[in-house]
């Protein structure tokens, strides 16, 4: 988990012009890259966006879906990226979004394809994009009670999620995650019931501690549901046992849920993401592309990479991938959360991806 605290003293060679790894000056190798496929959204959850909105990315800035794929092959082909994970904003409203995903898995060696979104249409969409080769999806839902969900997402649409979830499961998208957010005076007080939810339909369960992404810049420290107080209130609800599958570089510590099984009918989970009290950055293996074709190389970077620009420019396959190289190599050890100098990313959440 830790980093050390100054780099190594030689840049890895892999960081040479031509070939090689997304690696930083901590040793951290990026396997893992998120794309953005639009920053817009068609729900308005109130701790992501304003009632009316954010002022989107002008269309032209948008990266085609010829764009997307290219960048997507660079990073399979010549970075190392082994996990491709598509994210918004929400994806499912990308027109392009089944082709994308049809070409990502069509490349060799073959990522594996994943999705986070609302869930809004994937009723309609979760069985073409199995059959495209999306090989998983995370399912955001901070609550399973009408009137919060309409509230919180200011759109009164928690049957369209639920639908989706059913549907893909049905598609056989495996597992089938959901991610909530637990929020003070919102929804603090849901955690065993999403876990209810979630085990009874065999999902798997996902809480995310609250980082300040917000576009409204109104989180709080004092005032976040913490990794340790979800856990407490799981444990007054259910036997958590410890998670004998290795971690890895995942950011979910996980506990099997004593006497319930998934879809797949092994152990059931459940897991909780202390981005903020637990950071996991020393073991980060990811690397972003915004909508607009920037490489972040955090969710909290301040400088962004133009891969766009190079793209349009007439840059070739080699020359994209030094400049992805480049971008990664700046990697900060840490998100600097608590550090007294930390600064909001300037993008929301909704703009980077999850
Ligand atoms: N902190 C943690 N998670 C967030 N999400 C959106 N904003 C935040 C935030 N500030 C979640 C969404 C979704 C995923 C993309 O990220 O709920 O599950
Ligand atoms: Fe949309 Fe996700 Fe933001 Fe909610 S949290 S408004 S679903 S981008």
């Amino acid at each position: 988990m830790s980093v050390p605290d100054r780099p190594a003293a030689d840049p890895p060679r892999a960081a040479a012009p031509g070939a090689g790894p997304l690696v930083d000056r901590y040793g951290r190798v990026a396997t893992d890259l998120r794309v953005s496929l639009t920053d817009r959204c068609n729900l308005r959850c109130t701790y992501c966006m304003p009632a009316e909105g954010l002022p989107w990315l002008p269309r032209a800035d948008v990266l085609t879906d010829d764009e997307v794929f290219r960048l997507v092959r660079i990073a399979v082909q010549r970075l190392g990226v082994t996990e491709v994970r598509f994210t918004g904003g929400e994806p499912l409203i990308r027109p392009g979004l089944v082709e994308i995903v049809r070409r990502a898995g069509e490349l060799r060696p073959r990522p594996a394809l994943s999705l986070t979104t609302n869930g809004l249409g994937l009723d309609r969409l979760a069985r073409p994009l199995r059959e495209a080769g999306l090989d998983r999806v995370n399912v955001s839902l901070d609550t399973v009670d009408p009137d919060r969900y309409t509230a919180l997402t200011r759109r009164n649409r928690l049957p369209d999620v639920l639908a989706g979830l059913a549907a893909a499961t049905g598609a056989g998208l495996r597992p089938v995650k959901i991610n909530s957010v637990l929020m003070r005076g919102v929804n603090e007080d849901e955690a065993p019931r999403l876990l209810h939810f979630a085990l009874q339909h065999g999902y798997q369960l996902r809480f995310i501690e609250q980082m300040p992404l917000d576009a409204q810049h109104g989180w709080d420290r004092r005032t976040m549901v913490t990794a340790g107080e979800i856990l407490t209130a799981l444990r007054a609800a259910v036997t958590l046992r410890p998670d004998p599958v290795d971690r890895g570089g995942a950011p979910a510590e996980t506990w099997l849920v004593d006497g319930y099984v998934d879809a797949a009918g092994r152990p059931a989970r459940v897991g909780v993401i202390g981005s903020v009290t637990r950071p996991f950055c020393g073991d980060c293996d990811r690397t972003r592309l915004t909508a607009d074709g920037q490489v972040r190389n955090c969710l909290f970077a301040t400088e962004e990479s133009d891969l766009r620009a190079a793209l349009r420019g007439g840059a070739d396959d080699a020359e994209l991938a030094d400049r992805w190289r480049a971008a990664m190599l700046a990697k900060r050890a840490g998100h600097g959360i608590d550090d007294p100098s930390f600064l909001q990313p300037v993008r929301p959440m909704s703009a980077i991806g999850g």
